[in-house]
């Protein structure tokens, strides 16, 4: 495992894009997973920046995200619709801005009719794609990846999970509020990639902010390796691994950036 210390937010977001680009130059089809929330927003940024500024090709790249809330999402024809989805989020974020291809885009359904159904078929289209590449990932404030809430198994694959208090408090502040939507009527339940399909990434590419994520992350990464901080599965992950980290989140760590 790497783990890159950076300055701040903005050298964190660098150093991660240029990692993703630095594949895509290399392998123009290469397959990306990619996260939400706010710690990704710098690194998709930066590679805005490249696409405009170098014509970084995002033509024949392939994405899948990581998670979607269950009951709400967009459709890419209409993305105007106001919706606080996951799939929105990537197309505001991210898509629109770059000439990635809409039939390269994978998200997982908040609107699948079947969820159970879909995520399995999630689990083969990542497996036609030829696995992922590198699969960018952020770290909730309890030590969740994608929506692997605490007690999530370890070997999980695609499903639909349940939310725990905390990210309904945290995604409601992020996302819900500001759209005037109350607490109780936002979506309790999830779809999210699972701990076992995280790991077969090639890749594992996770980023941290701030000084209110430096506990969660000793834990994760310096802590036992437990289904309550699912992200401390990172230690388990058997390819190659770089956590980029500002050094407010690095301040509780110890031994691991010793060397
Ligand atoms: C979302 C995801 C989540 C976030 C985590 C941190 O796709 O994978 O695990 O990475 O909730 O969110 P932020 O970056 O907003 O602190």
């Amino acid at each position: 495992m790497e783990i890159l210390v950076k300055n701040d937010y903005n050298q964190m977001s660098i150093a991660a894009a240029e990692i993703i680009a630095g594949l895509i130059r290399k392998k123009p089809d290469c397959v990306l997973g990619f996260a939400t929330g706010g710690t990704p927003i710098g690194t998709y940024r930066e590679l805005i920046r490249m696409h405009k500024e170098n014509g970084l090709d995002f033509s024949n790249v392939k994405t899948f995200n990581l998670d979607e809330y269950l009951g709400i999402g967009i459709n890419l024809e209409k993305p105007y619709e106001l919706d606080q989805s996951y799939a929105r989020f990537m197309y505001e974020e991210l898509f629109k801005h770059i000439n990635i291809k809409k039939e390269n885009i994978n998200l997982p359904d908040g609107l699948a009719k079947e969820p159970d159904n879909f995520c399995q078929w999630y689990e083969i289209e990542i497996k036609k794609a030829g696995g992922i590449d590198i699969q960018l990932l952020g770290i909730g404030a309890d030590g969740h990846w994608a929506f692997n809430e605490p007690g999530s198994s370890l070997a999980s694959r695609t499903r639909v999970q349940a939310l725990t208090k905390q990210t309904l408090d945290d995604n409601y502040e992020s996302f819900y509020k500001k759209a005037n939507i109350k607490r109780q009527n936002m979506p309790h339940y999830a779809i999210t990639m699972g701990i076992g399909t995280i790991l077969e990434s090639r890749h594992a590419l996770m980023i941290a902010s701030g000084a209110q994520k430096a506990a969660i992350v000793s834990e994760a990464l310096e802590g036992c390796i437990t289904s309550k901080v699912t992200a401390s599965a990172l230690q388990l992950h058997p390819g190659k691994v770089t956590v980029i980290l500002d050094s407010a989140a690095a301040s509780k760590l110890t031994w691991s950036i010793k060397y």
